[in-house]
């Protein structure tokens, strides 16, 4: 069975399509990238695997279960329950702290506060953020503050992280430690990723990587 996978799903917004037939499957615990360029549907492909769009027609299917004939509020809830997510601008709550942030989920699931920051307060060693756990995002720099987020993404033990760019708004350097840390920190979890880029030095950390085209999936060609 696979993690997470996306059957012939086409999506247009208005009069622009987006996917027109795009099927990519994910196994559990697998790292795939999805590659391609700005405005291929990369991001819309990695919202409707999700559960944040519902595809035009086409099929989502999580953990052997279809999840696009779901109700909003029952996607909000997967989302809430089985997913994490890690954006290009970590978008940190910027009046939390750096460890209120990454216990985020845990308080939206209902955990209580001690709790909570008592799961988060591990991920600071194991992500290299020691000692700052009471920061503001404001005081935080760019790597830093990306690595809380995927903190916060991987906090509550999702069974698929999803990944727009992220590393996009980091220096290379910067982003390359931010890989390491996601790739290491995901297998270690045995946590499916759905990684979005458009740097095939990014995509080079997944296990197998895939190309958007006209809305549509290639294997990469050579891989
Ligand atoms: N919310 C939206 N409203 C209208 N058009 C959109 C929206 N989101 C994406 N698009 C369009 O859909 C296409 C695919 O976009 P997107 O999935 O964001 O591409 P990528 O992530 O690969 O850059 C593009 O033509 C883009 O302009
Ligand atoms: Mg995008």
């Amino acid at each position: 069975m696979t993690a997470i996978e996306a059957r012939d799903v086409v999506l247009s917004f208005g009069e622009t399509p987006a996917l027109r037939g795009a099927s990519v499957a994910v196994d559990p615990g697998e790292i795939v990238a999805i590659m391609g360029p700005s405005g291929s549907g990369k991001s819309t492909l990695l919202h409707c695997l999700a559960g944040i769009l519902v595809p035009d027609t086409g099929e989502i299917h999580f953990d052997g279960h279809r999840i696009d004939t779901l109700s909003e509020q029952e996607r909000s809830m997967l989302r809430r329950d089985r997913f994490g997510f890690v954006f290009q601008f970590g978008q940190l709550v910027p009046e939390l702290t750096a460890e209120e942030n990454v216990a985020l989920p845990l308080l939206l699931s209902g955990a209580r506060r001690a709790a909570a920051l008592a799961e988060a307060r591990p991920w600071f060693a194991r992500l290299g953020l020691d000692g700052l756990e009471r920061r503001r995002s404001g005081e935080l720099s760019g790597g830093q503050a990306q690595r809380v987020a995927l903190a916060r993404g991987l906090v509550a033990r999702p069974k698929v992280l999803f990944a727009d760019e992220p590393t996009g708004a980091l220096d290379s350097l910067t982003g390359e430690q931010v890989m390491d840390l996601l790739v290491t920190s995901a297998h270690e979890e045995g946590t499916t990723v759905v990684l979005v880029t458009h740097e095939a030095r990014i995509a080079a950390y997944a296990d197998r990587q895939v190309i958007v085209r006209d809305g549509k999936v290639n294997a990469l060609v050579g891989a």
